[in-house]
């Protein structure tokens, strides 16, 4: 079984984590504050940046085909290869979701 280093950004924390398992779990059972909410890659809760290295997360429904190569939902997220993430970093998509609601309410103004 191939181990992978997760480092994070920030924080200098860093876990081991096989290439069968989510980045999620291994971050559970380190001790590592990583936030959650659905574990199942609809909510971007857990969402990091890939600031180096490649995962493989063919169930992370909640992410474009273009974001899923700089973004990692780690309830879902595999590694393989070493990686570097940022925690807290959402993709476009979050921002642009939450632009409709604002646009929404502005027009009841
Ligand atoms: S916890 Fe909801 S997408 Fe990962």
């Amino acid at each position: 079984m191939t181990e992978y280093t997760v480092s994070f950004e920030g924080t200098g924390e860093e876990i081991q984590v096989s290439e069968k398992e989510t980045i999620l779990t291994a971050a559970i059972r380190e001790g590592v504050a990583q936030e959650y909410s659905c574990r199942v890659g609809m909510c971007l809760a857990c969402s990091a940046e890939i600031l180096d290295g490649e995962v493989t997360q063919p169930a992370a429904r909640a992410l474009t085909d273009e974001e899923s190569a700089d973004y990692a939902l780690t309830c879902m997220a595999r590694p393989q290869s070493d990686l570097t993430l940022e925690r807290g970093k959402y993709p476009p998509s979050i921002e642009m979701d939450a632009a409709d609601v604002d646009g929404g309410a502005a027009a009841d103004d």
